[in-house]
C-alpha cells in the first residue's frame, strides 16, 4: 500500500476518495495513517461490526478535535466555557438513553412527516431564477427546518451558519493556529449563545431548550447537545442536498422523469446518493480492549477512522457499485447514518428534505442544467464531503 501518498485532506482525496477507498479496502482494510495516528477502516462488515459493538469500540472520540487545538486556543475556549461532555455522538455512558429519547422526541415519524409541505414552501420562496442552488437554496434551508422542528424561534440563520462552518472546521479540519484562532472566536459565540438561550429556558415550554430544563440536563451538558445537533442537524442536509442536486443533474435523463413526477424517484435518488456519496465520509470509534478487524490485531485505545464513504462503495454489499443506479436493490444498506445504537436520529428527517427539495426543484425547472461538467470545489474536512457550489443555467 502506497502510504505516504494517502492524504486524507488533500486535493485528490477531496475531489474523488474512491480510488483510494477502493484500494484501501482491498490491499489494507484496517489501515494505520501516520498523519492522523487513526486507524483506517474501510470494508462494510468491519465498519458495521465496529458499529454494533458499542462496547468494544466506544464512541468516546467522534467529536475529538483531529487536530490538535493549540494551547492558546485554548484558552479561548475555555474563557467561554466551553466543553463537549458525553451527551450523544461521544456518549457512551448510560445518560445516553435518556438524552436520545429526549431529542427522538422532536423527530418522531409524525412530527417529521408533517414538514413535508412546509419544506416544500420553503423551497419554492427561494427558487425565483436560480443560479447557485447551493447558495440559494441548501445552504439555509435545513437550518431554518431544524430550528422549527425543535421550537427554537429568534434565531439569526447566517450567524447560526457561520458559527457552525467554523465549529465543522475547527473539529474535523486542519487548520493552522491563526485559523484556530478565528475558528475558535465563532465557536465560543455559539457556545454562549446556547447557555445564555438555555439559562433563559422555563421548564414548561415546548422547544429543545425546555425540554432539556425540563429534563434536568445540567447547563453544561444541555449546551454540549445542543451544540452538536444544532451543528450536525443542518450542515450534514446542506451538505446532502448540494450533493444531490450536483449528482442528479448528471443524470438528465434522471431528471426529466424526476419533473414527469415519477412516484419514488426522488427518494430512490437520496439513497443512491447516501451510499455512494455520503456528506459524512468517515466517523470514529475508539477500542476498549484487543479486538482483530480483517486480521489485523489492534490494542486497547485505538483511535479508529470508519470510512462511512467507502462502505457504500463495497463490492461485497453492492454490484456495480459505481453506477448511479437509483432504486438499486438493498439500496437501504447503506451505513450512511451510522448503525446501532448511535444511528442518526435525524434520517427521516435529512431524507425527507432531500426527496421534497429535488422534486420540487426538478418539477418546477425541468430544463434546470448544469452551468459547467467540471467537478465543482468541494467542502473536504476529516468526515464531512459536499459541493460548495452547484451553478445552474
Ligand atoms: C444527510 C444528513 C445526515 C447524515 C449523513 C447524518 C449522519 C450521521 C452519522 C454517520 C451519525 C453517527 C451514527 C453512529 O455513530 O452510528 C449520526 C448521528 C447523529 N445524527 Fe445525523 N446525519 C444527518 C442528519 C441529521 C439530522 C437532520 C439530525 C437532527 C435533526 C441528526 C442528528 C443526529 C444525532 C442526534 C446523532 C447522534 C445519535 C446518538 O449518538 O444517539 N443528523 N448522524
Amino acid at each position: 500500500m502506497r502510504t505516504s501518498q494517502l492524504d486524507l485532506f488533500g486535493a485528490d482525496f477531496t475531489a474523488d476518495p474512491h480510488p483510494e477507498l477502493r484500494r484501501l479496502r482491498s490491499e489494507s482494510p484496517v489501515h494505520h495513517d501516520p498523519a492522523t495516528g487513526l486507524w483506517l477502516v474501510s470494508r462494510y462488515a468491519d465498519v458495521r461490526a465496529a458499529l454494533a459493538d458499542p462496547e468494544a469500540f466506544r464512541p468516546d472520540n467522534a467529536l475529538t478535535a483531529v487536530t490538535p487545538i493549540s494551547r492558546p486556543v485554548l484558552r479561548v475556549l475555555a474563557r467561554a466555557g466551553f466543553s463537549l461532555p458525553p451527551t450523544l455522538a461521544n456518549n457512551g455512558t448510560d445518560t445516553h438513553t435518556g438524552l436520545r429519547r429526549l431529542v427522538a422526541g422532536f423527530l418522531t415519524p409524525a412530527r417529521v412527516a408533517a414538514f413535508e409541505d412546509r419544506i416544500a414552501e420553503l423551497c419554492e420562496e427561494r427558487l425565483r431564477t436560480p443560479a447557485d442552488l447551493h447558495a440559494e437554496l441548501a445552504r439555509d434551508l435545513p437550518c431554518v427546518v431544524l430550528m422549527e422542528v425543535l421550537g427554537i424561534s429568534d434565531v439569526d440563520v447566517p450567524a447560526l451558519k457561520a458559527w457552525s462552518t467554523a465549529s465543522l472546521e475547527l473539529f474535523w479540519g486542519n487548520p493552522s493556529p491563526e485559523r484556530q484562532h478565528e475558528l475558535a472566536v465563532d465557536a465560543s459565540a455559539f457556545h454562549r449563545w446556547l447557555t445564555a438561550r438555555i439559562r433563559a429556558a422555563s421548564p414548561g415550554g415546548d422547544d429543545l431548550f425546555s425540554a432539556l430544563v425540563a429534563h434536568g440536563t445540567p447547563v453544561r451538558e444541555a449546551a454540549g447537545l445542543c451544540y452538536f445537533l444544532l451543528i450536525a442537524g443542518q450542515e450534514t442536509t446542506t451538505q446532502l442536498l448540494s450533493t444531490l442536486l450536483d449528482r442528479v443533474l448528471r443524470h438528465p435523463d434522471v431528471w426529466l422523469r424526476l419533473a414527469d413526477g415519477e412516484p419514488g424517484l426522488a427518494a430512490a435518488c437520496v439513497e443512491e446518493v447516501l451510499r455512494r456519496e455520503p456528506p459524512v465520509t468517515t466517523w470514529r470509534r475508539v477500542t476498549s480492549r484487543p479486538v482483530a478487524l480483517s486480521g489485523v490485531d489492534l490494542p486497547a485505545g485505538a483511535p479508529l477512522l470508519l470510512m462511512l464513504a467507502g462502505t457504500g462503495s463495497d463490492p461485497d454489499v453492492f454490484a456495480e457499485p459505481e453506477s448511479f443506479c437509483p432504486g438499486r436493490p438493498g439500496a437501504r444498506k447503506h451505513l450512511a447514518f451510522g448503525y446501532g445504537r448511535h444511528f442518526c436520529l435525524g434520517a427521516g428527517l435529512a431524507r425527507l428534505e432531500g426527496e421534497v427539495v429535488l422534486r420540487t426543484v426538478a418539477r418546477r425547472f425541468p430544463d434546470l442544467r448544469l452551468a459547467s461538467p467540471e467537478p465543482p470545489p468541494m467542502l473536504g474536512l476529516l468526515s464531512f464531503r459536499a459541493p460548495l457550489g452547484v451553478a445552474v443555467v
